[in-house]
């Protein structure tokens, strides 16, 4: 399906954006390996939690939408042989193979064109250290093997920014023999260890390290999933972006490490509110609201920064070119190694409405204000390139059209009907 975005006057109203996507995987895989029943509020409706689902029934557990919405998990036992089709996901892939390295006897993981070709062996190497059998194709890439059993804690440095690998150590270290170390250099999203920490585990971080003792058993809790910072970074830049627009996105999730994008634009001239707090659950979240300001650009390089910005970098690019300067984003090449090559398709896109922008190994430089023209983009099967060049085509002359538009399916089924109700 392709899309056709027009230029818009102005955004304004009040929109809850959907449940927060790495949280609910998250709710659904611990879920799955605690005892008890896991239940869940606000759980993201996407493909790729859906396929969490699925993976999860297909390991045995009981998966289930109930009357008042919730959602129920609940396990008796997991099988010992299954097949994951992890499908676009690859906090299914990664997560899951921590769960199936403590708790599997034998398990195959595969994923589409996209998720084969992003790496695996990340995750292989420290689950292979603690005792599992891990077979990879072409030595690094989906489908995998895995075959797990008694596991024993390690200390692990992590080599790459990465929250899935770091999640699926400590997932492998709950029921591993022993401690097992995560030394995470550089900060990334730590809802697991929240989540964790939540549900009984014996976890404790210090400073860039995280420790966790094997076979605590994991509690079923209730979780209260927040709506997705990342669906709501398209809304808070389209409003920053067209003069005269004002929005509020209640209850948004604002962990200071998927929040970074906040820091950004304040450095770029936005300004945001975040009203109501709340801090009864877990994660924490707020009424986040935004209005239109000029920008300017800078340069973010800093890694922990950078790791909190990482989903969001491909709409920052749109805000970068309307903002006054160059703005240069370094010490990104993970976005190389996501459902595209985010550096190399914001660049297309982003050219080919008439921006200019120069890319690196590990990042990229835009050069701004430009007005943009409204021209025929991709989203190169990847949900948040169509997301952003949504927000592209909001401020670009004309109209813009989103080639397989429908891939925002994987996060965000109804971004574009959300959208729609704040143009005016
Ligand atoms: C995620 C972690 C990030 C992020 C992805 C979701 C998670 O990936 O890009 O969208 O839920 O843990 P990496 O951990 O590979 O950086």
């Amino acid at each position: 399906m392709s899309l056709v975005i027009h230029k818009a006057s102005r955004l304004e109203g009040v929109l809850k954006v959907p449940g927060d996507k790495s949280i609910s995987h998250r709710a659904l895989i611990l879920g799955a390996a605690a005892r008890g029943r896991q239940t869940i509020d606000g759980i993201a409706d996407s493909a790729d939690v859906r396929t969490t689902m699925e993976a999860l029934r297909a390991m045995g557990c009981f998966v289930e939408s109930m009357p008042d919405g919730r959602t129920l998990v609940l396990t008796r036992a997991i099988t010992p042989e299954f097949e994951i089709d992890a499908g676009n996901s690859g906090t299914t892939a990664r997560l899951l193979a921590g769960l199936a390295a403590a708790r599997a006897r034998r398990c195959h993981i595969d994923g589409d064109a996209s998720l084969r070709k992003r790496p695996m062996a990340r995750v292989a190497e420290p689950l292979a250290r603690m005792g599992a059998r891990v077979v990879l194709a072409n030595g690094g890439t989906l489908p995998a093997t895995i075959e797990g059993g008694a596991l024993h804690g390690i200390r692990y440095e992590m080599t790459v920014p990465s929250a899935q690998v770091k999640s699926a150590v400590l997932i492998a270290g709950v029921f591993a023999e022993g401690e097992t170390t995560v030394v995470d250099r550089v900060p990334t999203r730590d809802h697991t260890e929240i989540m964790l920490a939540a549900m009984g585990a014996d976890i404790a971080r210090e400073g860039n390290t995280v420790r966790v003792r094997g076979g605590v058993p994991l509690e079923g809790v209730h979780v209260t999933v927040p709506g997705d910072f990342s669906s709501a970074a398209y809304f808070l830049v389209a409003t920053i972006l067209i003069p005269g627009s004002r929005v509020h996105l209640p209850f948004t999730g604002v962990n200071p490490r998927r929040a970074g994008l906040l820091n950004v634009l304040e450095r770029m001239g936005a300004a945001f509110s975040i009203d109501a707090l709340h801090t009864g659950i877990s994660e924490h979240a707020g009424d986040l609201a935004t209005a239109h300001a000029p920008l300017h650009g800078v340069t973010v390089d800093d890694p922990a920064a950078i790791a909190s910005i990482i989903d969001e970098i491909p709409v920052l690019a749109v805000a970068a070119t309307q903002a006054e300067g160059r703005t240069e984003i370094r010490g990104a090449g993970e976005l190389r190694h996501k459902e595209s090559d985010r550096i190399d398709a914001i660049a297309h896109n982003l050219r080919a409405l008439g921006a200019s922008i120069e890319t690196f190994d590990d990042g990229f430089a835009v050069e701004g204000p430009t007005r943009l023209r409204g021209a025929a983009v991709s989203s190169f099967g990847d949900h948040r390139i169509a997301m952003s060049m949504a927000v592209a085509g909001l401020v670009a002359d004309g109209h813009t059209e989103i080639d397989d538009a429908s891939v925002v399916e994987i996060s965000y089924p109804k971004f574009f009907a959300d959208l729609r109700t704040l143009i005016r």
